[in-house]
């Protein structure tokens, strides 16, 4: 039963917001620190969701809400017409953590793919009009825009909004055979997009062989390789960006999520010899970068630099993975783990909605995706005390799942 307050919030929702999010789960916060939520009663929550990999440094950080609040008694936006300090320091150090290249910021992670499957198509066509075939795989999510749709190959996401863009080629995530034979038989191939851990399409990973002879493969070819890195970057595998733990190059990876650390902001960052095909005019946004959405990266990517953060990520993931190693023995509705750092899948045997619900009555936030995947995703500064209250709550909801 949703308290007063909760109610009336609830009842504006549905009389004023598209319902598209359908019924929402019954909080709404109002405060929050580190990696705990407080909701519109008071009530405490650990935070294991960050929502969507989003809070990086978690909330109400007191260096970050310090550098904001600085900003805000600044210019927030100019504009790209005019030069920008922030964008020029946050697109430097993106660069210092992945490879040297340069940096377009826009808003979303759906924008930062628009942007990388524009470049893919410009790069095509300076090859030849017929180059312009985009591959990605089963399962992934780029996005909601007309790009990033018409790239994810999940028939749920795109029913009903044909005709999508043309020239897009699903192929069987991880198999390397299909791929193969794609890139042999077709010379329109411009580009292959893909994450190296679909996050929406229940934390599967990638395997390193496929990944390494794709872009191998691509590259012997001319073919670009993106690296949707909207979930799986800014720190959340352990590394800055997931590709570093696969031994590859990457023409283009996209960003956003965590980058700004609950900002908005997402960036396409690509090798230098892309730089051109993006001349005057060609590409851009009114928002992109602005000085507020830069600032808040710039932070959080100065965090990133620093070991602190990838330490933290790493002994919080050996800590969860340890448990829920254990709870899978106990608990036989737990299928599979997977994932990396702090990007973490429990594949279950149950709807993970239900899990879900009862979570978060239990003081704890977590989230389902593909159906029966739990979804542990806390922001990378949370402190194993939180850690492990947190995995306290899930197994209790666990335990009782199964009668234990
Ligand atoms: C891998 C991946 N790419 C792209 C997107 C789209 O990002 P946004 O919702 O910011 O447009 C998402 C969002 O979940 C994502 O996980």
């Amino acid at each position: 039963m949703a308290s007063k307050r909760l109610g009336e919030i609830m009842q504006s929702d549905r009389r004023y917001l598209f319902q598209n999010y359908g019924d929402r789960l019954p909080a709404c916060f109002t405060a929050g620190e580190g990696s705990l939520l407080y909701d519109q009663d008071g009530r405490r929550y650990i935070d294991f969701f960050a929502g969507i990999a989003v809070s990086t440094l978690g909330h109400a950080h007191p260096g970050f809400v310090k550098r904001l609040q600085a900003q805000l008694e600044r210019p927030i936006h100019s504009s790209n017409w005019f030069y920008n300090r922030e964008q020029a320091a946050a697109g430097k150090l993106i660069g210092e953590l992945s490879f040297p290249g340069k940096t377009l910021f826009v808003n979303s992670g759906t924008e930062a793919n628009e942007a990388a499957l524009k470049l893919a198509r410009a790069h095509g066509q300076s090859i030849s009009p017929d180059r312009y075939e985009i591959i990605s795989f089963e399962g992934s999510f780029h996005g909601r825009t007309f790009g990033g749709m018409s790239a994810t190959a999940q028939e749920k996401i795109r029913r009903g909004f044909g005709p999508l863009v043309p020239g897009f080629t699903y192929l069987p995530f991880n198999d390397l055979a299909a791929a193969s034979r794609e890139i042999g038989r077709s010379e329109r191939v411009c580009a292959v997009i893909t994450e190296l851990i679909q996050g929406e399409g229940g934390i599967r990973i990638a395997d390193r062989e496929f990944v390494k002879k794709l872009t191998a493969m691509c590259r012997k070819r001319g073919i670009l390789v993106i690296i949707d890195e909207v979930q799986t970057g800014i720190g959340r595998t352990g590394r800055a960006f997931a590709y570093q733990h696969y031994g590859i190059k990457p023409d283009i990876i996209t960003l956003a999520k965590g980058l700004g650390g609950g900002v908005p902001i997402g960036a396409m960052h690509a090798q230098n010899e892309l730089s051109p095909l993006f001349g005057r005019g060609v590409h851009g946004t009114t928002f992109g970068g602005n000085h507020l959405a830069c600032a808040a990266a710039e932070f959080v990517l100065k965090k990133l630099k620093k070991p602190a953060l990838p330490k933290n990520v790493a002994a919080v993931s050996d800590f969860i993975f340890g448990r829920l190693t254990a709870m899978k023995a106990k608990y036989p509705l737990i299928r599979e783990i997977r994932g990396m750092g702090l990007h973490i899948g429990v594949e279950l045997s149950i709807p993970g909605m239900d899990i879900v619900t009862k979570a978060l009555a239990a003081g704890l936030i977590i989230n389902c995706t593909a159906e029966r995947v739990v979804r542990i995703m806390p922001p990378l500064t949370i402190s194993m005390k939180t850690a492990k209250e947190g995995m306290k709550i899930l197994e209790t909801i666990l335990a009782s799942e199964v009668g234990v």
